[in-house]
């Protein structure tokens, strides 16, 4: 389904449940999602391998109750924005209400009974729903539930918006493979690192702190072997506020020389280095397993200019989260290793931020996953 696709209960586009007709249901339709899609935010980075998802449930224009999905084999977020509604209003009061939720409702028994049940034993009149499963086999099989039991379902409500916060999930559903951000700290011209000598940090602490943030909307951190050697990272998430209800982060350290990883390297030695896992030198691979057997959706590259390179080259970056520290440093380590891509490789959605003196900026790459060739002999000047 493209985001702003609609369908009817029986799965034909255009149906919506009356959104946009004059009386209908469309303002309130995209606020109450708007509402839900906030819930479902607050899963980010906790759900894996499930997506993030929000609900909330109305009657008569009033909220009864909100909630989002916390964490795989908990409660999904329509049966979380129920259970506030019942508690809060008692069970009653869920007959003839419409619950707004940003992902379709589940009708398959899977760690938790399908929502699509919890829906119809709770007497709702109607459910809204952002976007349609992603998976191709579950795609649907909620308006034709539904629809059956006699409630009016509605779709693609704030599609986009719902499509972006499930954007991990989906990437693995369709392809295996987890959204990958790659995330680098440079100086104006273009540097990872400074002089030998000087201090590691190139930004400030309010970018540091950014990438706390970030860190905790992932599931696992890559880097290096020579990152490792080199910088003794921690990767790891230190605020509680991220933390809380969730693991840190898998660590994946790929090398081909694990011999040469120093024992006393936080990774290998802190209180979570069980999370640290040590892998080899194709990138591809290694993602494909995370995603398959650690059910990561999201990973973080935090790495040098080399090992990036590869990442680029091999068209596995989504999404670049760049910050531009006010120095120039003449450092050894480009930002992006390798030739150079024909033509650039272009940012999509770019979008930028200040934190202290630095400057973020947050973008997509173009081309998704499909990789872009690099310039051949021929082609550099
Ligand atoms: N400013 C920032 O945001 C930032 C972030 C991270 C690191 N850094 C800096 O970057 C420096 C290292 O940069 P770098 O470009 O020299 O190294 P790098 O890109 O971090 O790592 C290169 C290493 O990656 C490993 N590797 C695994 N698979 C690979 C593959 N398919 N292709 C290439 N390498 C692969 C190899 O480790 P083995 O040799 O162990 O096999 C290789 O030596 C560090 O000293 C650190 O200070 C800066």
């Amino acid at each position: 389904m493209t985001g702003s696709e609609d369908h009817d209960r029986r799965g034909r586009p255009g149906g919506q449940g009356r959104q946009g007709r004059p009386g209908g249901h469309g303002e309130d339709d995209a606020r109450w999602m708007a509402r839900a899609l906030a819930e479902g935010r607050r899963g980010i980075g906790r759900t894996a391998p499930n997506p993030p998802v929000g609900a909330v449930v109305v009657k008569d224009g009033v909220e009864l109750g909100s909630g989002w999905h916390r964490r795989a084999g908990e409660p999904h977020a329509e049966r979380e924005a129920m259970a506030a509604a019942a508690a809060a209003h008692g069970a009653a009061a869920l007959a003839g209400a419409t619950v707004y939720v940003t992902l379709e409702p589940c009708s398959t028994v899977g760690r938790t009974p399908a929502c699509t049940a919890g829906l119809i034993e709770a007497g709702v009149a109607r459910v809204v729903y952002a976007l349609r499963d992603p998976n191709p086999a579950h795609a649907g099989a909620a308006d034709r539930v539904l629809g059956a039991a006699g409630i009016e379902v509605a779709g693609g409500v704030l599609a986009d918006e719902a499509a972006a916060l499930i954007r991990p999930f989906a990437k693995v559903q369709l392809r295996g493979l987890p959204w990958v951000i790659l995330k680098s700290a440079m100086s104006l011209d273009g540097r990872l690192t400074r002089p030998p000598g000087e201090g590691m940090w190139l930004t400030g602490p309010e970018a540091r702190a950014e990438v706390q943030r970030l860190r905790g909307e992932c599931d696992a951190i890559l880097t290096s072997g020579e990152t490792v050697r080199n910088d003794r990272p921690r990767l790891d998430l230190r605020d509680f506020q991220y933390l809380d209800g969730r693991d840190q982060p898998w660590r994946v350290i790929l090398t081909d020389r694990p011999g040469s990883l120093p024992a006393d390297a936080p990774l290998l030695s802190d209180g979570h280095r069980e999370r640290t896992l040590v892998r080899g030198r194709d990138p591809e691979a290694v993602l494909r397993e995370l995603a398959a057997e650690r059910g990561v959706c999201c990973a973080l590259l935090e790495c040098g200019g080399r090992l990036a390179g590869t990442f680029m080259d091999a068209g596995l970056v989504d999404e670049v989260v760049l910050f531009l520290a006010p120095r120039i440093t003449g450092g050894a380590v480009a930002a992006v290793g390798g030739e150079g891509f024909a033509e650039g490789l272009e940012l999509e959605d770019p979008r930028f931020a200040r934190f202290g003196p630095d400057v973020m900026l947050r973008a997509r790459v173009g081309d998704c996953g499909e990789g872009k060739p690099r310039m051949n002999a021929d082609e550099r000047g």
